[in-house]
């Protein structure tokens, strides 16, 4: 399926022509014209001006000038493989998605990882958070499980993800730095937004600096639903597992590997792959219903907690093995396009507020960035199952569907009739209730940003805190704005005291007062007002 349409041999009359008599090698224009001569342009006499009539030379050079496409707004740099994924049982009492659906069942998928804030030139090891999206091409169409290596985020409603992302990148009035580090704007948005600093303790730890793409964890992050075929539905948490085992480099490993090879993630996973030694990651989910998530200590709509494996046990579903390199790293990694919103029956989202934002923007960037709704139609996003629709054109259309009517009712039979909703399958959406009065104003069962920090800081060898301790030390010791620090001290004192105050030592600063406690959801108020509305 990813045959490359230009090869010399998928030809046409070519072959017989120019083609078969140089065996297939002969160099065409990008209309099949055959190539005379590659180093010379066509000129007036031996030293005269270039003419335009020279239509190779314009069809190489304009091909050429718009190579380009935008790099992606966030996970700019990334790398793919192809793989597959097989199912450990029938999980159909869980989900009624066919994939899931027999022991033994395989399903082809396409794996891109990523860091988040780099531009696409940007080095492998720098400390950020890292983007495991997966593409699923099932029988039943396309599932994207587009997913980080860090369970939680750093925000909880969509609405704040540019303010995020335009603090994390280069900043716009210097365009430094070009990959996730210490800077002002990145640590002033984090210590104005306390939602952020259980994230934040996350990406201050070893897991921002993966020893390679192999021995990562990777998550869903947000709750989403399963719903098998009689329409049962519970709530789930995606995890995937390395059987690699999970593996960190330290800060200063990080810092001599992006010098002395920029690419050394990418190189790993090309290696791996093609020595044999396949990465394998297991995937399973945390399964729980209605009673469990009102009984929770937070909200299971809020991106940036966890539930405890020790609470809810993941439960193993199958396991995907990458066993492909690509061929073309811009043809698929580039062109591969994830989407949130590509669900498959079975499997549904819940009301997390930035799950809700993110299954708007994804198909939206993608038009921007791909540039057309055909985007779907190449290779790498195309599913594996037949489709079927009465959408048409637009730019860079080659799918045709046959028939005369391509609309709906139609009196038309047979091939001329098209395809039709199939009623009387599962409803694309579970019937969830939905109630309540249009407003801004975020629940009170989000509020409370400090307790799973403490946790996750508490849960940490005392080696890791180290790294922790240091890793703070080191960013904010960047920051040239000295209140940016002390805001985020004061912030660290909620999380626990002893890392405020060794992180205070290493910077050598008084500690501040700590900041207010909890924050009410009044994230309609501009935040620095919000911060002086305490709760408690
Ligand atoms: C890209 C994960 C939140 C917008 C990506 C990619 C990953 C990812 C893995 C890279 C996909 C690839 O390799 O092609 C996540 C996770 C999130 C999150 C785990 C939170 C749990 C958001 C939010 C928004 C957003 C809240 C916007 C409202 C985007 C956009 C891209 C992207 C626009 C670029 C897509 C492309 O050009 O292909 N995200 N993201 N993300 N994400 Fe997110």
């Amino acid at each position: 399926d990813n045959e490359r349409t230009t090869s010399p041999d998928t030809r046409g009359t070519g072959d017989e022509l120019h083609q078969g008599v140089s065996g297939g090698n002969a160099m065409t224009t990008s209309q099949g014209i055959p190539m005379t001569d590659d180093q010379n342009q066509l000129r007036a006499g031996d030293r005269g001006p270039s003419l335009l009539q020279d239509a190779a030379f314009r069809d190489k050079i304009m091909h050429f000038d718009h190579e380009r496409i935008p790099e992606r707004v966030v996970h700019a740099r990334g790398y793919g493989a192809h793989g597959v994924f097989e199912s450990y049982d029938d999980h159909s009492d869980l989900t009624a998605a066919y994939l899931f659906g027999k022991k033994g069942r395989q399903t082809e998928t396409f794996v891109r990882f990523s860091t988040v804030a780099g531009n696409m030139g940007s080095a492998d090891l720098a400390r950020d958070v890292r983007g495991f999206a997966t593409k699923f091409y099932t029988e039943e169409g396309n599932w994207d499980l587009v997913g980080n290596n860090i369970p939680v985020f750093f925000i909880q409603d969509a609405i704040k993800f540019p303010d995020l992302v335009h603090s994390v990148k280069e900043e716009q009035d210097r365009g430094w730095p070009q990959a996730a580090s210490a800077h002002d704007t990145f640590w002033d948005f984090i210590s104005l937004m306390p939602e952020s600093t259980h994230m934040a303790l996350w990406a201050m730890s070893d897991r921002a600096i993966p020893r390679s793409f192999r021995f990562m964890e990777g998550f869903g992050v947000h709750t989403f639903r399963f719903v098998t075929a009689d329409g049962k539905s519970s709530f789930v948490k995606f995890h995937w597992k390395p059987a690699q085992g999970m593996q960190s480099v330290v800060w200063n490993e990080a810092v001599k590997i992006n010098g002395a090879d920029a690419d050394f993630h990418r190189r790993d996973l090309w290696n791996a792959i093609q020595s044999g030694d396949f990465p394998e990651y297991e995937l399973g989910v945390q399964v729980f219903d209605d009673a469990f998530a009102d009984s929770f200590d937070f909200d299971v709509l809020d991106s940036t907690k966890i539930i405890p494996e020790e609470i809810v046990p993941i439960r193993p579903l199958g396991k995907m093995t990458l066993n492909r390199v690509v061929d073309n790293v811009f043809s698929e990694t580039e062109q591969v396009a994830f989407m949130t919103q590509n669900v498959v029956p079975g499997i549904d989202f819940t009301n997390d507020p930035l799950l809700q934002g993110r299954n708007f923007s994804y198909l939206d960037t993608q038009l921007s960035r791909l540039g057309s709704t055909n985007h779907t139609q190449l290779p790498v996003n195309a599913p594996k199952c037949p489709v079927a629709h009465f959408q048409r054109d637009g730019h860079m259309q080659f799918a045709h569907q046959r028939g005369r009517a391509n609309y709906e009712p139609n009196g038309f039979s047979g091939d001329d009739r098209g395809p039709r909703a199939l009623t009387t399958f599962q409803p694309d959406t579970y019937p969830t209730k939905v109630e309540g009065e249009a407003r801004r104003l975020r629940a009170e069962s989000f509020a409370d940003h400090y307790s799973q920090a403490n946790q996750f800081w508490k849960s940490q060898t005392e080696v890791e805190q180290k790294h922790i301790v240091d890793a703070f030390a080191f960013e904010l010791g960047k920051c040239e704005i000295p209140e940016i620090r002390t805001r985020m001290l004061g912030n660290l004192r909620n999380v626990d005291e002893s890392l405020a105050q060794r992180v205070a030592d290493e910077l050598a600063m008084e500690l501040p007062e700590a900041s207010p406690a909890k924050v009410a959801p009044r994230h309609d108020l501009p935040v620095s007002d919000a911060l002086s509305i305490v709760k408690n």
